[in-house]
């Protein structure tokens, strides 16, 4: 079982400057509600209570505001703070101590799910007994990404950091999850040419002992990048469409603590008051009404 989950939500978000030399890229907004709302909810649906979110150095102070310690939401959130962005496989180091040997999962902070059965196979995720899984979904430009070439049933044949000149390969996301037999292995990469540990390079150490295995977001769900600024305006029209048509909002972190009965009226009427007067605390209203 996978009890315990990193956000990786730090970054310089260099890509999305200015917006980011004063506030960090995951307090931005999607849509209505800061984008580090979408991470974390997508955790919560795997029914992970137990969180930790590592964020830029000298940036700690925003994220309390909005998200202190997650009583409010029925979860244990903590955070740490990373000095400068060196790679994904970072978040197995500075988590060490959180982390305690036991299983876990990473998400980044930046990362945009949402699909049909999502729940069930991210619920499906966290029973996983050996190796590492991870999550794909099929991107028309590998070169941006970290991406796994598939055989047709699905099993992962190899794996490539930002290949150029590949074609029909799934993309590799980031919703990865891992055991504690080879969580060592983060110890023993080294930095790539672009000067960062990379997660690619760790997951093909779980490939290479056959102890990698992967689950499949197809074509009637979406994993959107938010890297820049282009991104996060289409993503928030995503947000916004569904969100306007159907009624449901997505990564309302107050109502998926509800149903999952982790917090009763009495937090919701204290989210109420946290929030204030607005369309966010409108929808929240309607859980206990
Ligand atoms: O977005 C998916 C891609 O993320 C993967 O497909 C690649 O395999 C992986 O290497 C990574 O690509 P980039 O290095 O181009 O991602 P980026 O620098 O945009 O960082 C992704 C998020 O992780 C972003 O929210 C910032 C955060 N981050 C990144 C690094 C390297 C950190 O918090 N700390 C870090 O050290």
């Amino acid at each position: 079982m996978i009890n315990k989950a990193i956000i990786l939500a730090g970054g310089m978000g260099t890509r999305m400057s200015p917006l980011t030399k004063a506030v960090n890229k995951q307090l931005l907004p999607i849509y209505d509600k800061p984008l580090i709302f979408y991470p974390l909810s997508i955790l919560m649906l795997a029914k992970i209570k137990d969180i930790l979110i590592i964020v830029n150095k000298g940036q700690l102070n925003q994220y309390k505001k909005i998200l202190p310690d997650g009583k409010r939401l029925g979860i244990n959130l903590i955070y740490k703070e990373q000095k400068y962005p060196k790679g994904l496989p970072d978040a197995f180091l500075l988590g060490e101590k959180f982390i305690n040997n036991k299983n876990v999962a990473l998400i980044l902070g930046d990362n945009f799910f949402y699909g049909q059965n999502l729940t069930s196979k991210l619920i499906n995720c966290t029973k996983l007994k050996n190796g590492a899984k991870v999550i794909l979904h099929k991107v028309i430009k590998p070169e941006l990404f970290g991406v796994a070439k598939t055989s047709k049933s699905g099993k992962i044949l190899s794996i490539k950091e930002k290949p150029k000149n590949i074609f029909l390969i799934w993309q590799l996301l980031d919703c990865i999850f891992l055991i504690k037999r080879l969580l060592n292995t983060q110890k023993k990469l080294k930095p790539s040419s672009r000067n960062e540990l990379e997660i690619t390079d760790l997951l093909k150490f779980y490939l290479k002992k056959k102890k990698l295995t992967s689950d499949i977001l197809g074509r009637g769900g979406a994993w959107l990048d938010t890297g820049s600024i282009e991104d996060f305006y289409k993503t928030s029209a995503f947000v916004s469409a569904i969100e306007n048509r159907q009624g449901f909002k997505i990564a309302c972190i107050e109502e998926i603590a509800f149903n999952n009965k982790w917090i009763g009226k009495k937090e919701i009427l204290d989210a109420i008051q946290f929030y204030g007067r607005c369309d966010y605390t409108n929808y929240i209203k309607k859980l206990i009404s």
